[in-house]
């Protein structure tokens, strides 16, 4: 098949488009390296890509390219691209979110239903459901999202569901349960923890520490837009990726020590406005409707990520 994968040279579009590859895919990836972290990383994140067989790079914006030469002959579209992270989506910066997660999806949804594509995978979040009454969430609690990342993900995901609706357009919203694991973007808590105990630089600590998520290891995320490409499923699906565990922050820090062997330095610092206080779902629809199921550990996964951040140090 030929396929489409947007945000490739983030954390999980990179690893996805690999996956792609190896499974005889041809597959044009796009990005905009947006400054929301360091070029370098992203680049990093493309190198293998770059040289394969079967793939093809396109730097661009999806707020403004030409969208339709893109997809000329695509199966299915894999939507990754996105602007990240909760702690920066309040004030100003909301217009970045705005437009990378709506405008932006919204576009490529339009080139999507006019270029005769079989599926559309959306990468949406379980930040669509805010600090929920019961857990584990189901994909049909009423989604609440705590902030205005949230808000715009919800939205992109409303817009497959209508896309869906009025259309016929194949779409899956897989929403993907805090994602960790090898390339984890440097804002995210494993990656500043783990940093932080290789260097003793102390880890900023929002909270007390007492935050539940429910943590995804990446190879199992890539594993379910995998199946979800081609899975036998309604247009407008709506499917939660999550390990389906309950960590608590305060243990992650524990384990991250002791798979570098050392303490995390912690800096505390107040709550900060749009986290949750705990994530956590039910995979129960992804085994039925995916045939999914979560196969890395948190142990192998912070190993794994541990040993990632270390062969990227100079002595290496
Ligand atoms: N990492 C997680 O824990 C997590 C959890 C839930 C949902 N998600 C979703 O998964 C997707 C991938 O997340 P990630 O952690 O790999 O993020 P990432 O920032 O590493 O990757 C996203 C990529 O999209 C690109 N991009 C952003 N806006 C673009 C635009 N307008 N045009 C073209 N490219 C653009 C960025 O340059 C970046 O390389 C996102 O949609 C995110 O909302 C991630």
């Amino acid at each position: 098949m030929r396929i489409f994968v947007t945000g490739v040279a983030g954390f999980i579009g990179s690893q996805l488009a690999e996956a792609l590859l190896d499974e005889g895919h041809d597959v044009v990836g796009v990005d905009a390296f947006t400054p929301y972290y360091d070029r370098d990383a992203k680049d990093a994140n493309l190198a293998d890509l770059r040289d394969r067989p079967g793939f093809r790079f396109i730097e661009a914006d999806l707020r403004d390219t030409d969208l339709d030469a893109l997809l000329d002959g695509v199966d299915v579209v894999y939507h990754q691209a996105a602007q990240p992270g909760v702690r920066l989506s309040w004030s100003d910066g909301f217009a970045t979110y705005d437009s990378c997660n709506v405008l932006a999806t919204q576009r490529l949804l339009e080139a999507t239903r006019q270029a005769a594509v079989d599926r559309f995978v959306y990468a949406s979040s379980s930040s669509v459901y805010g600090n929920a009454d019961s857990y584990p969430v189901i994909e049909t609690d009423l989604p609440r999202p705590h902030s205005p990342y949230g808000v715009t993900k919800l939205a992109a995901e409303h817009l497959c569901g209508v896309y869906a609706a009025n259309c016929g357009l194949s779409t899956v919203a897989l929403r993907y349960f805090t994602v960790y694991g090898p390339r984890q973007r440097p804002d995210m808590a494993f990656h500043r923890l783990i940093e932080g105990a290789l260097d003793q630089q102390a880890f900023p600590l929002y909270g007390d520490g007492s935050h539940i998520r429910d943590f995804t290891y990446v190879g199992d995320v890539v594993r379910a837009n995998v199946l979800a490409g081609t899975a036998d499923v309604a247009p407008g699906t709506v499917v939660n990726v999550c390990a389906g565990g309950s960590t608590v922050l305060r243990n992650v820090i524990d384990a991250v020590a002791n798979a570098v062997g050392s303490p995390v330095p912690i800096e505390q610092h107040a709550e900060q406005p749009g986290d949750v206080q705990r994530t956590g779902g039910s995979n129960d629809a992804a085994q039925r409707l995916l045939g999914w199921k979560p196969q890395t550990n948190l142990a192998d996964g912070i190993a794994a990520q541990v040993a990632w951040h270390r062969s990227r140090r100079p002595s290496n």
